[in-house]
């Protein structure tokens, strides 16, 4: 018999093909139905050797339910957040996650974020599609400068030393924070100084998030850390929400505590950061093959747990 799974992600054609010639699939299209209610997806999950998911959460008590049948769950991202990997490790189930093969995708969006706030892109979108462009105007959506300016990125793992590497090439100084410091030799790589969260925020112009979302994490920036920032200063958020006390935020914006008070310069995006065709793909096949790995018995390529 083969191993029974539930798919609660969206999967391409040949990777749900694949799975089919090896597990029992149940598959509900978190695209077409949204995330599923906790009770519906305990129902699909019940007596299943895997899950594979993308954003929902996993919590401890379909953990301690499914211990004993549940093996592994693929999450298809390379952030955990939605798993409680400790109730999964004391069940016994193994969590896997995709690094790698969203690096460059979110490295790229990272700049393009950066680049878009801090040179207006969207309002002044919004103002030339509003039919309001009448000719050269003085001065039309004047941004900030980014040859010379200071990048301050907090979280330089894998993502991180991408941008700081994309970061060189347009002139920015780079300074970064992170519990643990890289290598002294990836530093200089990169041209990266270590900073106290505090320094760094006071230093720099753009100051980027790429922190995965933990209890240290949450609420990172709150009131007192943006009123430490530059009042030029931008922030770009390209890790989880809750990083960022959104209402601190809010309030900030409009008071003008950091980079101008207007709403306007805000950039939102709904989450794409590593939305590029082919990086998704590659996550779920990613997803897909520790999904495999764990059931087949064979070397777990991305671990988050040891089980
Ligand atoms: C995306 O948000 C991820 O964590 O991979």
């Amino acid at each position: 018999m083969k191993p029974p799974v539930f798919l609660h992600s969206w999967v391409p054609d040949a990777i749900l093909e694949d799975l089919r010639s090896r597990f029992e699939v149940d598959h509900v299209d978190v695209f077409e139905t949204g995330i599923l209610p906790p009770d519906e997806f305990a129902r699909h999950a019940e007596g299943k050797h895997g899950i594979m998911v993308l954003a929902a959460p996993v919590g401890a008590e379909l953990m301690k339910a499914s211990a004993g049948t549940l093996k592994v769950v693929a999450n298809v991202a390379v952030g955990v957040d939605n798993i409680d990997v400790s109730a999964a490790t004391e069940a016994g189930v193994q969590v896997t996650n995709t690094p790698g093969v969203l690096t460059d995708a979110v490295a790229d969006f990272s700049i393009a974020m950066l680049l878009a706030v801090g040179r207006r892109m969207i309002e002044s979108d919004r103002y030339t599609r509003a039919g309001k462009f009448q000719g050269p105007s003085f001065p039309l959506f004047w941004g900030a400068t980014v040859v010379g300016e200071t990048l301050g990125i907090i979280g330089l793992g894998r993502i991180g030393q991408a941008v700081a590497r994309r970061a060189r090439g347009f002139g920015l100084e780079l300074v970064y924070h992170n519990r643990n410091r890289v290598d002294a030799a990836v530093e200089a790589e990169l041209g990266a100084t270590w900073l106290p969260l505090d320094e760094l925020l006071a230093a720099a112009r753009y100051v980027l998030l790429l922190t995965p979302l933990t209890d240290e994490t949450r609420h990172l920036i709150d009131a007192d850390r943006l009123a430490r920032m530059r009042r030029d200063a931008f922030l770009i958020n390209v890790s989880r929400g809750p990083v960022v006390h959104e209402a601190a935020l809010l309030d900030a914006l409009q008071r003008g505590v950091i980079a101008g008070a207007a709403l306007d310069n805000v950039v939102l995006t709904p989450h794409i950061a590593s939305g590029t065709v082919e990086t998704r793909h590659a996550m779920v096949r990613v997803a897909a093959e520790n999904l495999t790995a764990c059931l087949t018995g064979a070397p777990v390529p991305n671990p988050v747990n040891k089980v």
